[in-house]
């Protein structure tokens, strides 16, 4: 059995995950996607059972496992959960597909029809760049003159990428959401962040307490990473005052620093457990699936 770790800076969790590693007597090796070249005319790979994929760069760790899963490479996590758990539009797409609640969301190709569409939803709304994370570039929209100004920040001093415009209705959340981390089959934990600031994300400042994984968070949780393909990834769910949870994104290559302590789960034991079994038994059981399509339906 060997693991290939593909990374770039080491963070604490790529630290924990190698430590794991080491303490379980797994062979690994560490590749570095600043130095990695792939041939795709020569042989190489093989030696690795499985791939883990850290990267920091959402589109090394698209293209290296686009490469390795056509190889067939187990990778953990796959392309497609990387694809879609990378990208907000594809993201909602998928949860919507499977009838996983979720906050209302529409998608514009312009400044006049993405005013028109959040004039449709209501103030506030957030605008958020359908790839991207640590809660950056997200903006609450309360009434019609920051729509415009956004709008027209976004179509002058913007890339082409945010010329795709993902509005979606504002939460009224209790002054905290929810991650919940799911690996394969099960929510194997989850956590509040609260915060005074509407964005609570820990990386802005969000702090992290022990939320408990009810049978309700726990289906609905499993549900949202089966409808983007499985895997080791974590859920944002936030409570609406009406409906209930809703799933607001699901992350793929997630950090979990501060989420160890306050659940006392070893998610970094977690996670290697699950790509040790990938590696003997494959995508679908490693998940639970009877079927590989499984994660379609
Ligand atoms: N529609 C919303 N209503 C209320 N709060 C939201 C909404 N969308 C995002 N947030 C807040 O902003 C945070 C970051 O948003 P998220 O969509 O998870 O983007 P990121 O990928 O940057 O984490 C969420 O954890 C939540 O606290
Ligand atoms: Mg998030």
């Amino acid at each position: 059995m060997k693991v290939g770790v593909l990374c770039s800076r080491i963070r604490v969790e790529e630290k924990l995950l190698f430590e794991t590693m080491e303490k379980r007597g797994i062979p690994f090796e560490r590749i570095d996607d600043r130095e990695v070249i792939f041939d795709f005319h020569a042989d190489g790979w093989t030696q690795y059972d499985v791939i883990l994929e850290r990267c920091i760069n959402h589109s090394r760790a698209l293209y290296s496992l686009r490469i390795l899963d056509d190889r067939g490479i187990p990778t953990v996590n796959t392309f497609e959960v990387a694809d879609t758990c990378g990208n907000k539009l594809l993201t909602t797409s998928a949860l919507v597909r499977a009838g996983v609640p979720t906050p209302r969301t529409l998608i514009a190709y312009t400044p006049e029809s993405a005013l028109e569409a959040i004039e449709r939803l209501g103030y506030p709304v957030v605008l958020k760049p359908a790839v991207g994370s640590w809660g950056r570039l997200l903006s609450k929209i309360n009434d019609r003159d920051a729509a415009e100004a956004v709008l027209e920040h976004k179509q002058i001093l913007g890339t082409y990428h945010h010329s795709i415009f993902y509005i979606q209705e504002y939460i009224h959340k209790p002054g905290r959401d929810i991650r919940a981390f799911v690996v394969g089959d099960e929510t194997i934990c989850a956590i509040y962040r609260k915060s005074s600031h509407w964005i609570t994300n820990t990386a802005r400042g969000g702090t992290a307490t022990n939320c408990p994984v009810t049978p309700e968070l726990n289906e609905l949780c499993v549900r949202a990473a089966r409808a983007v393909g499985g895997g080791v990834v974590a859920v944002d769910v936030l409570e609406d005052p009406d409906r209930g949870f809703l799933v607001n994104e699901v992350n793929y290559t997630m950090e979990f620093r501060n989420s160890i302590e306050p659940t006392g789960v070893d998610i970094p034991g977690r996670i290697i457990d699950f790509v040790v079994r990938v590696a003997k038994e494959g995508w679908a059981a490693a998940n639970g699936w009877k079927e590989p399509m499984e994660a379609i339906t």
